[in-house]
């Protein structure tokens, strides 16, 4: 049952919601666009606000999908793996020859079901930094860096304090190319598009 669990979580974080609006909708692959990321980032610079937001709640509702479905064949710790699979095929998609995004919007919907109070300070931190910044990497890199710690002060469950450090590692992870444009200053900037 777990090892079912875990495919169909992998599976749900598989379904590349950015490519599917680029492709379908606007007739381009995302990943020869902009960032190249397959995410929510990449759609708003690319197609702008309703699209971005609409692979926001997507990306967002796998990650709470997955928690429920943990939390449905198991216990927390099955919630946990079910989310970090969901991630893990946002990230490497099964359908886009393990291409993918970079895990921060399914990262934050699972969040969303573990530790909504951490998850809502965490993106209070995320808007700040990219107010001030204008860089949304940037934001998502902080705020990740900020959650494990916020879920540990919301005092949940020690699983949920696990899941989030190696989320954020990930998110960190992904953010490599993003890290190397902020140090050479080409990083792009909220509002320019592309
Ligand atoms: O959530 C991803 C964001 O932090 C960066 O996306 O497209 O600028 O690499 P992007």
């Amino acid at each position: 049952m777990w090892l079912l669990a875990l495919v169909v979580a992998y599976l749900i974080g598989s379904i590349p919601t950015a490519y599917v609006v680029g492709r379908y909708l606007y007739g381009f692959d995302i990943r020869r666009r902009g960032s190249g990321n397959v995410g929510a980032t990449n759609t708003l610079r690319t197609m702008g606000t309703i699209p971005g937001l609409v692979v926001l709640g997507v990306d967002a509702l796998k990650g709470v999908l997955a928690v429920l479905l943990g939390q449905a064949l198991g216990g927390p710790v099955l919630v946990i793996l079910a989310a970090l699979m969901a991630i893990v095929g946002h990230n490497w998609s099964i359908f886009l020859e393990f291409q993918g995004g970079r895990g921060v919007a399914t990262t934050a919907g699972a969040l969303l079901a573990m530790a909504p109070l951490a998850l809502f300070w965490a993106f209070l931190i995320w808007l700040a930094v990219v107010i001030f910044s204008r860089y949304i990497s940037l934001g998502s890199i902080v705020a990740a860096a900020v959650a494990p710690f916020l879920v540990i002060y919301f005092h949940r469950p020690w699983p949920y304090v696990l899941f989030t450090f190696v989320a954020a590692a990930l998110v960190i992870y992904r953010h490599r190319p993003n890290i190397k444009r902020l140090l050479a200053g080409t990083e792009h900037k909220l509002g320019e598009r592309s």
